[in-house]
C-alpha cells in the first residue's frame, strides 16, 4: 500500500482550490475518500455546502465519492483537545452532496456502540454514502 502512495498533499476543504495551485498536482481524481473530515471542518451549514462545491472539483466526471461522516456530533476529544462539529443529518448531507453535482448510489446509517468506555464524541451514529459525480 505505502509504495503505491505517490504524494501527500495538503487540503483544506474551505478553499475554492482545496489542493491549492502548486505544480504537478493531478488536478481531478477517479476516487475520493473522506472519513470524519468534512463536518468536523465546516463552522455552518453554508461552509458544509461550500466545501461539497470545493471537494466535487477535485473529482473527475463519473468519479467516486465515499464518504463517511458522524451524524448528530457536536465535538469529538482527541488526548486533552476538544474540537467542534456541525451538527448534521441525513436530509441535509443528501441535498448538500445533490447540490454540488453528486447522484447518490448507496446511502447507510450505522450506529455504533461503546467507546471502550472513553467518551471520544457525543454521537453515536454514522452515515456512509457512495456517490458518482454527474
Ligand atoms: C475527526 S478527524 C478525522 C481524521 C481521520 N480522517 C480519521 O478518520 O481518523 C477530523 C479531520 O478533519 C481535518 N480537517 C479539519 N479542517 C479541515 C479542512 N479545512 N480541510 C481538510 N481537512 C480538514 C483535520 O485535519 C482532521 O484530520
Amino acid at each position: 500500500m505505502r509504495q503505491k502512495i505517490k504524494a501527500i498533499i495538503p487540503c483544506d476543504i474551505l478553499q475554492t482550490e482545496p489542493l491549492g495551485t502548486k505544480p504537478n498536482c493531478p488536478l481531478k481524481f477517479d476516487l475520493i475518500v473522506s472519513h470524519a473530515c468534512v463536518a468536523e471542518a465546516c463552522r455552518n451549514q453554508e461552509e458544509y455546502q461550500s466545501a461539497w462545491y470545493n471537494i466535487a472539483t477535485l473529482l473527475k466526471c463519473n468519479g467516486i465519492l465515499v464518504y463517511i461522516d458522524v451524524l448528530g456530533e457536536t465535538k469529538y476529544i482527541v488526548g486533552e483537545a476538544t474540537f467542534a462539529t456541525l451538527p448534521i443529518e441525513v436530509p441535509f448531507i443528501s441535498k448538500s452532496l445533490r447540490n454540488a453535482g453528486f447522484e447518490i448510489l448507496k446511502s447507510e446509517e450505522v450506529r455504533y456502540g461503546s467507546q471502550d468506555g472513553k467518551i471520544l464524541s457525543d454521537a453515536d451514529r454514522f452515515l456512509c454514502i457512495v456517490a458518482r459525480k454527474k
